[in-house]
């Protein structure tokens, strides 16, 4: 069995593709319905940094399988996503996961929001029944690592986050934010961490729109804003002086028409808008209207690139801990699939030892207790003799070689049960 991997990410495909290959929470489940036509078990993770399919099968043909599932359900040309993406297997693609998930294939490195994601991704497919024993434990034990690294290094130590960095650039492009109002548009994890860094640096007035105004209405009263409905949108941008848009939305937002309205009321007056999601709320050429200074996920790499500086030397203890990790899930691994291929070799040899033993006894004259036993470890030996190297051979090459096992199994032509 493999593990593979076909995905994009924010190093290998800019937010205009990456938008393309979102797949939205909502969608996760219908996605995962989807890939089960291609391949029996697979988890799709899908971030504002990445879109990754992860499947396990018993030939290697996972990543072609990845792929066409992917230029199917994304509708994305051949071409563009054979540009942007990656194509991982066996221990790369164990390896990448384990990154992910301690936050070191993040924009932000040593962000915790991949932890919650990953585990929610997991969950999704569990509920789809699309996750195979590997798979579990493959995520299970990133998971795990992820909580490790983070507890026995620093890499997470005041941790950004991007909605953190967002604010960071905001402060950087209009100064001080105390006098400042902002919008929020989304009210999820995202929106939240955004409200909550701009409060930390003083923000005078947050408000919160989203689709639902309770949901506004619940981020806004944690943290001290204003919930905001929908339709006030349009008006309140008349007035403030930022907006970072976070919704989880299938289309824009905001508009040229909307934008160009509200700047009309303050046509002197600058407004920064930060669009963290993915795919975008605003529409790209907002960014045309004067005094309008739009910035997408993609526009805050040099804070997070000061920010993966400054946690080099973590990046580096992280990578040993996840060296040790990943070695043991792989010999996990190969107890997982040569346990049953030693158990079936040593079961075949018996039963042609016994029956061949007992013919040979029904053919010879009545034997005695002792002559009898002595025959039958006369016969046990010359198994175990047989078998000793083979069966040494596979426990330690099954450890490096995940095919060597099932090699075993067709040269001896064993009957082996197969494992989801
Ligand atoms: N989570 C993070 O740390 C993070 C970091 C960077 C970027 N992002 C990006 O930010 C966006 C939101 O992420 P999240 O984790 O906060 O997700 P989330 O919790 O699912 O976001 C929910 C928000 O999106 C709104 N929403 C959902 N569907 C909508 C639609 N069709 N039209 C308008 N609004 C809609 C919801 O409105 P109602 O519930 O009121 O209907 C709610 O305000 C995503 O694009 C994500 O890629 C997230």
């Amino acid at each position: 069995m493999q593990i593979s991997l076909v995905g994009l990410n924010h190093r290998s495909a800019p937010v205009t593709v990456r938008e393309m290959a979102a797949i939205r929470t909502q969608k996760l489940r219908d996605s995962l319905e989807s890939l089960r036509s291609y391949v029996s078990y697979g988890v799709i993770l899908s971030t504002c940094n990445r879109t990754e399919v992860y499947t396990t099968s018993a030939d290697s043909q996972g990543t072609t399988v990845g792929i066409n599932f992917l230029q199917k359900y994304l509708d994305i040309p051949h071409h563009t996503l054979h540009l942007y993406t990656y194509m991982l297997e066996g221990k790369a693609a164990v390896e990448h996961l384990f990154r992910v998930t301690c936050g070191l294939d993040s924009m932000i490195i040593g962000e915790y929001e991949v932890l919650g994601q990953v585990r929610q991704t997991l969950e999704v497919a569990e509920e789809a029944e699309m996750v195979s024993l590997p798979l579990r434990h493959l995520f299970q034990s990133a998971i795990r690592a992820g909580r490790k690294v983070r507890e026995e290094t620093e890499i997470s130590k005041n941790a950004l986050s991007v909605s953190s960095v967002a604010i960071e650039l905001a402060a950087g492009d209009i100064g001080d934010l105390a006098n400042c109002q902002m919008l929020v548009i989304g009210a999820g994890e995202a929106g939240r961490l955004a409200a909550r860094a701009a409060k930390e640096r003083g923000m005078s007035r947050i408000g919160v729109v989203s689709r639902t105004l309770e949901r506004a209405a619940g981020l806004a009263t944690e943290l001290g804003g204003l919930p905001i409905s929908m339709s006030n949108l349009a008006e309140e941008l008349t007035t403030c002086d930022l907006v970072v848009a976070c919704a989880d939305a299938p289309h824009h937002l905001l508009d040229v028409s909307t934008l160009k309205t509200a700047m009309r009321h303050r046509p002197q007056v600058p407004l920064v808008i930060i669009d963290i999601a993915v795919p975008r709320n605003v529409t790209p050429a907002v960014a045309q209207i004067n005094n309008v200074f739009l910035y997408n996920i993609d526009d805050l790499t040099s804070i997070s690139e000061q920010n993966r500086k400054q946690r080099e030397g973590e990046i580096e203890k992280a990578g040993e801990i996840i060296a040790f990790e990943v070695k043991e899930f792989f010999a996990w691994w190969q107890d997982l699939e040569v346990r049953p291929v030693v158990a079936a070799l040593m079961k075949k040899a018996e039963e042609i030892r016994r029956s061949h033993l007992n013919r040979t006894l029904k053919k010879l004259p009545p034997l005695s207790e002792d002559e009898q036993y002595n025959l039958e470890m006369m016969t046990r030996a010359i198994i175990a003799k047989i078998l000793k190297e083979p069966l040494h051979s596979l426990k330690a090459n099954g450890r490096h070689n995940l095919g060597y096992a099932e090699m075993v199994r067709e040269l001896f032509q064993l009957d082996v049960e197969k494992r989801k």
